[in-house]
């Protein structure tokens, strides 16, 4: 990373009329709000050889047609549609890598980011002193008053957290606007993230302290069409984030989410045991059996909510998805018991071997529902 910081970011070789600055606009549900943000992009960015790249998860209501029609009346303007996949982290660095500038910039697409900014970030990345440039809603001069009081105490709470655990020094590391060299951008994007929002804390915190980073402040406006699409699940993407980075990936977030839908399934197994048992007479196999089924179906329902809520089945996939996931459980409790009998088998510590089978099953039934289940298309 230090030799990169040595190098000037213009190459003087770089011709007349190719793009100088990328800008990124990931996109979902935004048709309303991308020929405006275009129209002043261009005006904020006038005298500046620019490209915009939209990513577009495939947007129900079309965003991708409007951008298509933009972009075949003027060439600065390409849309990135991808199908089957969510999230703005991946948009965004699917639409860094896809562009070709030496300076890259992401932007919101619903205005609520200062596009006049942009050219006094550029300048900071082209005179060389600076790696990274984020636009600062938590320093002198930058606010975020249209938050409710809710979406600020997070807000901060996050940004606090994000600074203790992963000594970050950026004031608003979970800023969605700023802009980066290309350079810097490449190096780091094997290992960033694609779940998730919070891709500037990602990239500031795998560079481990070593981006030269400047803040600009800037006022968070409204939203100018359309609603938030960040929910009560982007606290989740966040403390994942915080966890793979605080342990250098080897604990996911996804994995620990699905233990523990898992140990859940084992409340909701006894309780299903006991009521057939007692309250409808079953006989104890045809019980257990019960017990497992409901268990297998709250597992599969809260592990399509939580744990794989960025790929959810839906619809008919369902039902296909749940059949899938009986049968990678019912594989699972084979290797479970298996497993078990032979720790058993070696030493005969009954908590042993039995959390070493429930351990084998859990990883499991989770890789395979990875693969079968929520595979990713
Ligand atoms: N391609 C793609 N895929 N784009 C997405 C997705 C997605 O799954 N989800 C959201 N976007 C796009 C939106 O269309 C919008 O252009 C931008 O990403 C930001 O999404 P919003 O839904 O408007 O988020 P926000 O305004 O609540 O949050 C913003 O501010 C936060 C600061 O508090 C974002 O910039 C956050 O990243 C930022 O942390
Ligand atoms: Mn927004």
């Amino acid at each position: 990373m230090n030799d990169v910081m040595q190098t000037g970011l213009v190459s003087p070789t770089q011709p007349a009329g190719l793009p100088q600055l990328s800008v990124i606009v990931p996109t979902f549900n935004e048709r309303d709000n991308v020929t405006t943000l275009f129209r002043r992009l261009e005006r904020a960015l006038a005298g500046i050889p620019f490209e915009v790249v939209f990513v577009d998860d495939n947007s129900p209501d079309g965003t991708w047609q409007v951008v298509r029609a933009l972009s075949r009346e003027d060439g600065r303007v390409r849309c990135i549609r991808r199908i089957g996949r969510r999230g703005l982290s991946g948009a965004c660095i699917e639409g860094i890598l896809a562009s070709s500038a030496p300076c890259a910039a992401v932007i919101d697409a619903d205005l609520q980011h200062d596009e006049t900014q942009l050219p006094k970030m550029l300048a900071a990345l082209q005179s060389g002193e600076f790696d990274l440039v984020v636009g600062s809603r938590y320093i002198e001069g930058g606010s975020a008053d249209s938050f409710n009081r809710q979406r600020a105490g997070a807000s901060a709470l996050a940004t606090e957290v994000a600074k203790r655990a992963l000594r970050v020094q950026v004031a608003d590391p979970m800023s969605g606007f700023f802009m980066i060299s290309r350079e810097c951008f490449e190096q780091l994007a094997p290992q960033l993230s694609t779940q998730g929002f919070k891709i500037l804390l990602d990239v500031v915190a795998t560079a481990h302290g070593d981006l030269r980073v400047k803040e600009i402040p800037y006022t968070f406006g409204s939203r100018l069409h359309g609603e938030s699409k960040l929910d009560s699940m982007v606290a989740l993407d966040f403390l994942g984030l915080v966890l793979a980075k605080l342990t250098h990936d080897v604990v996911s977030l996804r994995f620990l989410l699905f233990a523990m839908v898992g140990s859940l399934g084992l409340v909701v197994h006894l309780v299903a045991l006991y009521a057939a048992l007692k309250l409808f007479g079953f006989r104890f196999a045809e019980a257990q059996a019960c017990g497992a089924l409901c268990a297998m179906t709250s597992n599969f329902i809260l592990n399509n909510f939580l744990t794989y809520r960025d790929q959810r089945l839906k619809g008919f996939a369902v039902l296909r998805g749940l059949v899938l996931f009986y049968l990678v459980c019912s594989v699972g409790l084979f290797a479970n018991v298996g497993v078990a009998f032979s720790v058993y088998d070696q030493q005969p510590i009954w908590w042993l071997a039995g959390a070493a089978g429930a351990l084998m099953g859990v990883v499991w039934n989770y890789a395979m529902s990875g693969l079968f289940v929520w595979r990713k298309r």
